[in-house]
């Protein structure tokens, strides 16, 4: 029997269950999991703003190390440490064709279940447990897709290697491969959870110039700067944090990123745009909001609102080179863990996150 964190549907409390997880399949790695990061689009799904199917297991961040390889997998052995991706690639549609995985149109993700359309959970009367984007990683051990299970270098603390599997894939994805922000550019971060803080670390790493951070909770100002961020503003009235950013700025930021998916804060990213600025939107809102701007001013002054999923990452190429650039001290992703926590807590970790009283909480197994 294997302990997993199980949803029976969106907008209930998730509960602690001890279910039967089989053997991998064709194609299949079992994954003794080491921590698992707890992520906002987690809540999203946890208080139903997003619709999914249930029963499921929870948990789209998390490391381990492989336990068993199914028949057919190459690439892997066991006790090689990965980091999960929660976007396995078809490799078949046209987007995958062309390399862009990040946005693949048909993966066994969407579906919550393997490739071949089974799952490897059952509780104990036999009813199916689906796993969350196919590898639903807030259980002890998890079965999935070997295309998930990216290699990465040894020694990286569980913790900070479950973050690159979301977080900071996303987060510095979305500067440097979405944005391409150029050395020296001015750019401004809006909400400052792991998400918000991997665009701060992005930023960094991209040679920025000035880095504004900002959010709500002062604590989470504190944190940006330890990341890289070299001013802050503690977000209030919004017009009041478009003058404060334009001040810090000249004129406004090159690129605004808006990491918390609020129809306010995005609003909030459109206006603080300078001629020729762009807003990259990272944040998820519940489906259905809408947000709005000013037709003639983004047409006269070219500016731009860039869409980021993931972060446009490639797993298996960008994976290991985040894992690399943390050994080598160019991503402090260790800084972003204020709170590490055992399944059995993982509702109170809910909670702190409608609070945002953290920075990344992350279930670590076998305490
Ligand atoms: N695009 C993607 O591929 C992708 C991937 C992962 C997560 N996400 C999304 O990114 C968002 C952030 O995720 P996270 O895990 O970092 O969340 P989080 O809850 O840890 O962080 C959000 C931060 O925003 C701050 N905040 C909230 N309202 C604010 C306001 N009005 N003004 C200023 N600050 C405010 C909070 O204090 C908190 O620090 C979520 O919507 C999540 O679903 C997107
Ligand atoms: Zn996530
Ligand atoms: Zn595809």
């Amino acid at each position: 029997m294997t302990r997993a964190a199980v949803l029976d549907r969106p907008g209930s409390p998730s509960r602690i269950e001890e279910l039967d997880l089989g053997e991998p399949g064709p194609g299949e790695v079992r994954v003794r999991m080491l921590a698992s990061g707890v992520c906002h689009s987690d809540l999203h799904v946890r208080d139903g703003e997003w619709e999914r199917p249930g029963p499921l297991v929870m948990g789209h961040e998390g490391a381990g190390v492989v336990e068993a390889l199914g028949p057919g997998v190459r690439g892997l052995h066991v006790g090689q440490p990965v980091a999960l991706s929660w976007l396995v690639p078809c490799e078949v549609c046209r987007q995958c064709r062309s390399g862009r995985p990040w946005a693949c149109q048909d993966s066994p993700s969407f579906r919550h279940r393997m490739p071949d359309g089974g799952t490897r959970w059952r509780r104990t009367d036999g009813q199916e447990v689906l796993t969350y984007c196919a590898i639903g990683t807030l259980a002890e051990a998890e079965i999935v897709p070997a295309a998930a299970a990216i290699a990465i270098p040894d020694g990286i603390d569980p913790a900070a290697a479950a973050l690159i599997g979301c977080c900071v894939a996303t987060g510095v994805g979305a500067v440097t491969k979405t944005a391409e922000v150029p050395a020296g550019s001015s750019v401004a971060v809006i909400g400052l959870g792991g998400v918000g803080l991997s665009c701060v670390m992005g930023a960094a790493l991209a040679d920025a110039g000035t880095v504004v951070a900002i959010d709500r909770v002062p604590s989470k100002l504190e944190a940006a700067t330890s990341v890289g961020a070299t001013a802050t503003i503690l977000a209030g009235d919004p017009a009041d944090t478009v003058e404060q950013l334009r001040d810090l700025t000249d004129g406004g930021p090159d690129f605004v990123f808006e990491a918390i998916g609020r129809t306010e804060t995005i609003e909030l990213a459109f206006a603080a745009l300078p001629i020729g600025g762009a807003a990259v939107l990272v944040g998820m809102t519940p489906i259905g909001a809408r947000a709005s701007f000013e037709v003639y001013p983004f047409v006269d002054g070219s500016r731009r609102i860039l869409g980021s999923n993931y972060g446009f990452a490639d797993p298996s190429v960008d994976f290991p080179r985040y894992a690399q650039l943390h050994l080598d001290g160019r991503l402090p992703i260790d800084r972003l863990v204020d709170r590490r926590l055992s399944l059995d807590e993982l509702e109170d970790a809910f909670e702190g996150l409608r609070r945002g009283a953290f920075t990344r909480q992350v279930v670590v197994f076998g305490r």
